[in-house]
């Protein structure tokens, strides 16, 4: 801006001011460092305003033809970056609306009748959170068709299921997967219920009290894709709750994907050795040559950092606002943008690992087996063969596991006389059950871990996503 311009004052508000802001009041409040991201958000509701203005007779058809025309050339300069963002005209629709007036003149001064820049931004955040929304969804079922293949491959791949990360019952790799599946099923969900709650227009809200123009709020609501317009104008202009449904929802999502990301972690960790990550997703070390480092998977565990943290943010910000508008509502953008995006990026690697991950079949074997793992399948058999109360089986089974663990073998190393020992009427039928494979097979109770569970559930999940 010329200090011509700056002695003028700002040009959109020009009338009432002489001079012009301060260098610190400029940069404390522009936000078009962020916010030009809605740029397609921005003209979109213009067009859509445009078109409504002109329905109703506000402006002209013509005025409506070129400020169409002009809008669709400041998309191609934005595009193309050849736009001049000005730090001076604080925002993206200022930005938008001045460049507008310079293309065409007098009709791009009409475009701001019945509107103000608090129903404006209120529609380009709420637009570009269901786009974010919209793209996240397909990301999450990408990630959720990736981990059912996987699961499918490998229903009957048996693994040690762990309560306290110590060993405890074994289970499939396929049934593991799953469980993820399941998570984000919900995640999906809930970013759907956000979605169905915030689709409604708040354009025509204006300032905060509504228009004396005879705007027609169904109809830019319908020409957006919205239910419909939003019924109270100050709660238009003054929520963000959608926002903060949305960070809540990409939050927990994000959760998910840590936890995930941190079994990656374990397993690949050569003690544990269940599963190798190739070069496409991990990094070697530039001093010890026989490093592989899960770093993909370990980001993927941190980002929800950020997520959560925009999520405190924004509930901070919102806490105590008085309505209805208030400049505060300003940092909503840099955290509803980067938690999206994080998002993305985090699905993004996840996919990309289930699909590169290489799980060592005879290695989960082995771990399944460890630990005494079958231990409550010996309690199970004591129960049904024998008639013993669970409780008591319980018991046996726990004098039978010290026994094991003092021979140093697991319970199937120990003999039928050592077993009879502690209870007399243990018969060979007893070995039948000590094996991992019997273990997970048995376990077909709906939900349960036995492969023709899983192949059954990943059939089912696959016909949902197709
Ligand atoms: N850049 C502003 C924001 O992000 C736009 C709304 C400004 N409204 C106003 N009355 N100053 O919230």
């Amino acid at each position: 801006m010329s200090s011509q311009q700056r002695s003028q004052g700002n040009q959109q508000w020009g009338g009432r001011y002489s001079a012009g802001p301060s260098a610190i009041m400029e940069e404390i409040n522009a936000s078009i460092g962020f916010d030009r991201k809605m740029w397609r958000q921005d003209i979109r509701g213009s067009l859509a305003h445009a078109a409504m203005l002109r329905h109703v007779g506000i402006i002209s058809a013509e005025d409506e033809a070129s400020i169409k025309e002009g809008l669709a050339a400041i998309g191609e300069e934005i595009e193309a970056g050849q736009f001049t963002f000005s730090t001076a005209l604080e925002d993206i629709h200022m930005n938008i609306e001045a460049r507008l007036t310079e293309r065409i003149g007098e009709a791009g001064k009409r475009l701001h009748t019945a509107r103000s820049r608090n129903d404006q931004v209120a529609l380009d955040v709420r637009l570009w959170v269901r786009d974010a929304i919209d793209g996240l969804d397909a990301q999450i079922a990408d990630v959720m068709r990736a981990l059912v293949e996987r699961a499918d491959e490998h229903a009957a791949t048996v693994m040690p299921g762990f309560t306290h990360l110590q060993p405890a019952q074994p289970t499939t790799l396929g049934h593991h997967l799953l469980a993820y599946v399941e998570m984000l099923g919900r995640d999906r969900s809930r970013l759907g219920d956000c979605r169905a709650r915030m689709n409604e227009s708040p354009l025509g809200a204006a300032a905060l009290c509504g228009t004396g123009f005879p705007v027609d709020r169904h109809m830019t609501a319908a020409a957006l894709g919205f239910d419909g317009p939003t019924r109270n104008s100050l709660d238009s202009v003054a929520s963000r709750d959608f926002a903060l449904e949305f960070l809540a929802a990409a939050a927990i999502c994000a959760t998910h994907l840590s936890r995930f990301a941190e079994e990656i972690v374990i397993w690949t960790n050569p003690y544990f050795g269940f599963v190798r990550l190739s070069d496409a997703y991990t990094t070697g070390s530039s001093i010890m040559p026989q490093k592989r480092n899960p770093d993909a998977a370990e980001l993927v565990r941190a980002k929800i950092g950020r997520i959560s943290g925009h999520l405190i943010g924004l509930m901070t910000v919102m806490k105590g606002l008085p309505l209805t508008y208030g400049k505060d509502m300003q940092e909503d953008k840099e955290g509803i943008f980067d938690a999206a995006e994080t998002l993305a990026l985090c699905l993004a690697a996840t996919a990309g690992m289930v699909r590169d991950m290489k799980p060592d079949v005879a290695r989960l074997r082995e771990a399944a087996g460890a630990g005494f793992s079958t231990a409550t399948d010996l309690a199970d058999w004591l129960v049904r063969e024998l008639r013993l109360p669970f409780r008591d089986a319980h018991h046996v089974t726990g004098h039978l596991v010290a026994k094991a663990e003092a021979k140093g073998v697991d319970l199937s190393g120990l003999t039928l006389e050592e077993m009879q020992a502690e209870e007399p009427r243990i018969h060979n039928g007893v070995f039948q059950v000590l094996s991992v494979e019997a273990s997970v097979a048995s376990r077909t109770s709906y939900g349960g871990t036995a492969p023709v569970n899983v192949r059954r559930m990943a059939g089912e999940w696959r016909e949902r996503l197709a």
